[in-house]
């Protein structure tokens, strides 16, 4: 590592809280980013990469795409920030008004109205709030490995033990967790746990990501959310489906959701809504909205100072356009059939004990096994520092981290995937050598 990271580095060793930056001593990670475009992230050393993760599939029309960009840089020249829900500015309703096309009555013939919020779990923590407005039932079934974020709200919902473990005394506690289907016949024993837990307690939501991003690019059988989305009807629940990692064409769909044929109650959107600024929003149904939140008197009793911020909004409505106009989900769905034959390939010829390839759209994985059918995370840590100093961005995810997945931005190249699956078949082959 050179001069200038090691500077960085040294200052958030010193200025930045501990358990934020993972820093190894050995200095292989992590890197310190410059500047990035489209596929592309070079390092403060000047030296580049190809980004495989869109950095946390967010970056979906490429990173820094020149026309979210310019939106962003007028916006910030006209007005930087304006009052939330008090004195709003024009993009805030328009971006509202495009969300609503995009969702409910897209997909159901009917409008939606938004709560903005800043980051993911805000967007899930909104809906939650709105289930118990519209419910005015306490209790949450989530999923096992699901992630929902670790705000308070959003961590009572979040499966892994070590994010939720240290605050356990203090926060609620008011989900349950039911296991997350992996294959058809997983369902008639989903359907009798839901059964069980609706008599016994007071449910007012099931809240589950369609397709499970960082629990392990985790996909449920068909008829999953059609099961969801009978059992909330049945018992006057609400079904919400987050969608902050899988939104905006990420699998091949607009939402992932559409998979499964199901409009859900509420929609959580984040990450790849404005391709790198943080803004995200709850979408409802209009007539569970209504129901949940009443006509505002004066004080908003859900807001924040930054809500609906313009660059934001003026970023999503750039993003949308650019999704839009260039047939991104569409090129999604093409280029991930394209990446899963290559990975299967790929794991053909390392042997399907060791590596277990699925995805949907540009929402891959591989998932590395021992010989002996242990967990390989030393192998999938190992390939990804070994990658980062080939070039190549990856993150591993899943508990524990035996999976590497692969969320690039939806503009990724034919090229680009063959050299990752060149560099990545190298790298494989000799960690099992
Ligand atoms: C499905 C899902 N929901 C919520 C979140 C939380 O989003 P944020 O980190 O922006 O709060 C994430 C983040 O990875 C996510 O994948």
């Amino acid at each position: 590592m050179k001069k200038k990271a090691n500077k960085t580095i040294e200052q958030l060793r010193r200025f930045e809280s501990r358990n934020v930056t993972f820093i190894e001593p050995d200095g292989s990670w992590p890197i310190v980013w410059e500047r990035a475009k489209g596929m592309r992230v070079w390092d403060d050393d000047g030296r580049e990469y190809l980004d495989f993760t869109a950095a946390f599939a967010v970056a979906a029309a490429g990173h820094a795409n020149p026309r979210i960009v310019a939106a962003g840089r007028r916006q910030m020249a006209k007005l930087l920030h304006a009052m939330g829900d008090v004195h709003p500015h024009a993009l805030k309703a328009e971006l509202a008004r495009e969300l609503s096309r995009l969702t409910f009555e897209r997909l159901a013939k009917r409008i939606g109205k938004t709560i903005f919020c800043n980051s993911g779990f805000e967007a899930v923590e909104a809906a939650l709030k709105t289930a118990h407005l519209a419910t005015g039932r306490t209790r949450v079934i989530a999923f096992e490995d699901a992630y929902h974020g670790l705000g308070y709200g959003a961590l009572n919902a979040t499966w892994r033990s070590d994010f939720r473990s240290p605050f356990r005394r203090q926060i609620g506690g008011f989900a349950s967790f039911v296991p997350f289907p992996r294959v058809r016949a997983d369902l008639a024993k989903l359907e009798q746990r839901l059964a069980a837990e609706f008599r016994k307690r007071n449910v007012g939501a099931i809240l589950v990501e369609p397709i499970q991003g960082r629990g392990g690019t985790n996909i449920p059988p068909p008829g999953f959310l059609k099961l969801l989305h009978n059992v909330c009807n049945k018992h006057g629940a609400l079904l919400i489906c987050d969608e902050v990692y899988t939104g905006f064409g990420r699998t091949g769909r607009w939402f992932a959701s559409e998979h499964f044929g199901v409009t859900p109650d509420i929609l959580c959107l984040g990450k790849a809504l404005t391709g790198g600024f943080p803004l995200s929003a709850c979408v409802g149904r209009a007539d569970v909205m209504d129901r949940a939140w009443p006509e505002s008197t004066g004080e908003a009793i859900h807001t924040s100072t930054f809500l609906g911020h313009p660059v934001g909004c003026a970023m999503a409505m750039a993003s949308l356009r650019e999704l839009d106009s260039r047939n991104l989900p569409e090129r999604s769905a093409e280029m991930g059939r394209l990446f899963l034959d290559e990975l299967r390939r790929l794991a053909k010829r390392l042997g399907r004990g060791r590596c277990q390839p699925r995805g949907v759209g540009l929402m891959l994985a591989l998932e590395l096994f021992h010989d002996d059918g242990a967990p390989a995370t030393d192998i999938a840590v190992g390939v990804t520092k070994r990658l980062l100093h080939d070039g190549f961005i990856l993150l591993p995810e899943g508990d524990p981290a035996n999976i590497l997945s692969f969320t690039p931005p939806l503009t990724v190249g034919k090229s680009h995937i063959t050299k990752l699956i060149r560099a990545l078949g190298q790298a494989l082959e000799e960690a099992y050598a």
